[in-house]
């Protein structure tokens, strides 16, 4: 599969890092602001890799050399199908992919959706799948997963930093405590995803009566954790 990149920025450079990784063999081409962006015709799949301000310009500058039976993918936030269709010609394909950024590390998380093809969404799978997992939902909540996973990592690496901090205050160096607290979510995440309990079973499961866990999750709880996480996710959704 040829994949083109328009949008070499953060996001841009993960999925390219990140397929380079599991496809080396496949060929990707990234393009960059002043590069000729007309060589996205080269694509089979053409990855939309730019702010949503900048999609308009970027897809004036492309769209109409897209090859037949092309696919481009969108990760731009906020913009829509109907926008994307607008400015795309009816023979290629569209699909609105909202990924993160440990795409790079193929453990990402994608969502997708698209107008109505099943073979468009195969191949943004295709693609997507190497560097994770990956969703299809409704183009409704597309702005709600850019607040769940898109932005996601950015609350994680907060709790993370504060949780090395505690560490350091305990005494462990901030390597030391960067790793037990990184591996520990790690564990904590893949027991989620390899268990059909519910997250507050699993937390039971830690806690033992009158021990030390459920002296911090106290703190967490006067803390307002839970209001503040879910409060924190709704706005990024809403903004
Ligand atoms: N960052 C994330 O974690 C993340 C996650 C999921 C989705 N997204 C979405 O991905 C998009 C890009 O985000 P980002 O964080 O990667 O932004 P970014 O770092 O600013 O990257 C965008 C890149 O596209 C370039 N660009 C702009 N117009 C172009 C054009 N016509 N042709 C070629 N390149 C062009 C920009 O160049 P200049 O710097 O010269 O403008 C910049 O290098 C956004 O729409 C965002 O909603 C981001």
């Amino acid at each position: 599969m040829k994949i083109v990149i328009v949008g070499n920025g953060r996001i841009g450079r993960a999925i390219a890092g990140g397929i380079r990784r599991a496809r080396p063999s496949w060929p990707i081409r990234t393009l960059g602001r002043g590069d000729d962006c007309a060589a996205a015709r080269e694509g089979e799949v053409v990855l939309l890799c730019v702010k949503p301000q900048q999609v308009r310009g970027a897809l004036e500058g492309f769209a109409s050399a897209l090859q037949p039976g092309s696919l481009v993918i969108s990760v731009a936030a906020r913009t829509t199908l109907a926008d994307l269709r607008a400015a795309i010609p009816a023979c290629v394909g569209v699909v609105r992919a909202m990924p993160n950024l440990p795409v790079s590390e193929l453990v990402g998380m994608t969502a997708f959706a698209c107008e109505s093809e099943p073979k468009d969404l195969e191949r943004a799978e295709a693609v997507f799948s190497l560097l994770g997992r990956t969703l299809r939902v409704e183009e409704r909540l597309m702005d709600a997963a850019t607040a769940m996973n898109g932005c996601g990592p950015a609350y994680a690496y907060v709790i993370v930093e504060a949780w090395i901090d505690a560490g350091i205050k305990l005494g462990f160096s901030y390597e030391t405590s960067r790793t037990l607290v990184a591996q520990t979510l790690l564990g904590a995440a893949a027991s989620v995803l390899a268990s059909k309990e519910h997250p507050a079973a699993l937390k039971t499961a830690v806690t033992t009566p009158a021990g030390c866990t459920i002296e911090g999750l106290l703190q967490l709880e006067d803390g307002r954790i839970r209001s503040t996480i879910v409060r924190a996710v709704i706005a990024a959704a809403e903004a």
